[in-house]
């Protein structure tokens, strides 16, 4: 038979499994840092509830934070529902607090006439929000991305956080290199009418000028990293984009120095045409241009 742990011998008990979760949790990161450059990542498993740590506790700390962000900083009910905060928990590279500015963003812009373009779109996790978010209207989605990763880095694009610990920016080329397969995929999971998808694979240094794009768009998210793809996007939709549209960039001052010298020397040059916004400090590091007129 065995006997109740004393209050000392409970809190050894309770240290013990601490220190062995905190061993769990490094070794998990130390795997997950080579398992997540190929698409996976290992959870915590709860064995009474059946639950992954992901699904259970982590929907409702963002059910929470999101909350937080209704009240605070959109000083609005945001029209996302479970299956966003879903779609949102899987982002690698894109985090929460910016998931929940597009979402925001884009539902303002959905009564603009125009599609909604992702440049950049690695796995396909932000693709799926973004077409989960528009499902109810008759809105294309266009999804650019070379499918082979990042090309060569331009002069402009000097590192300024090494996150993968590659050592040097040009180490970068050909990385956050995920199948075409892999985003359709993720697509047919959310049974978005797949005559709405529009998925422009090849560097967009050539497929913006050889293939079919959108005429007009309210909303887009550019997220390629680097300079030239950053400012080609830039200009493209500097043509398309409707008066009152969007244009989130991420990684402003993160990891290439290249997606902010081109946000620069776009804004610079149309501040009559754009207005430039920043999120809150802890949000992300991306810059909102809405189009004035
Ligand atoms: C940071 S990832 C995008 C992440 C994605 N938006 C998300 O939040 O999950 C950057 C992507 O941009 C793509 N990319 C970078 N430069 C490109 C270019 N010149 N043409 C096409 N795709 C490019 C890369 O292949 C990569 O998948």
């Amino acid at each position: 038979m065995g006997s109740c742990p004393d209050k000392a011998g409970f809190n050894t008990l309770r240290q013990n499994r601490y220190i062995a979760m905190s061993v769990q949790m490094r070794l998990g990161r130390i795997v997950n840092s080579f398992l997540t450059r190929f698409g996976y990542k290992l959870v915590l498993y709860n064995g009474t509830s059946g639950q992954t740590f992901t699904e259970g506790q982590l929907l409702k700390a963002l059910t929470e934070l999101r909350a937080v962000y209704h009240e605070y900083v959109f000083k609005k009910e945001l029209t996302t529902d479970e299956e966003s905060l879903r779609l949102l928990s899987n982002s690698m590279y894109t985090g929460f607090g910016t998931g929940l500015y597009l979402v925001a963003y884009l539902h303002q812009s959905l009564t603009l006439e125009g599609d909604i373009c992702e440049f950049g779109v690695a796995q396909g996790v932000i693709s799926a929000l973004l077409a989960h978010e528009i499902k109810n209207t008759r809105k294309n989605i266009w999804l650019f991305d070379s499918f082979e990763g990042l090309p060569e880095p331009s002069a402009k694009d000097i590192l300024l956080d090494d996150f993968g610990n590659f050592g040097s920016i040009k180490a970068y080329k050909g990385s956050l290199s995920f199948p075409e397969d892999m985003v359709r995929t993720r697509l047919s999971h959310l049974q978005f009418p797949p005559d709405r998808i529009r998925i422009v694979p090849g560097f967009i240094e050539k497929t913006m000028n050889t293939q079919d794009l959108p005429k007009t768009v309210c909303f887009a998210f550019v997220d390629m990293n680097f300079y030239e793809p950053t400012i080609l996007a830039l200009n493209y939709l500097d043509t398309v984009l409707s008066p009152g549209g969007f244009i989130i960039i991420d990684d402003y001052d993160f990891f290439s120095q290249g997606a902010k010298c081109a946000v620069d020397e776009f804004f610079d040059s149309r501040k009559e045409r754009y207005s430039r916004k920043f999120p809150l400090n802890s949000s992300g590091n991306f810059c909102i241009l809405c189009r004035l007129s």
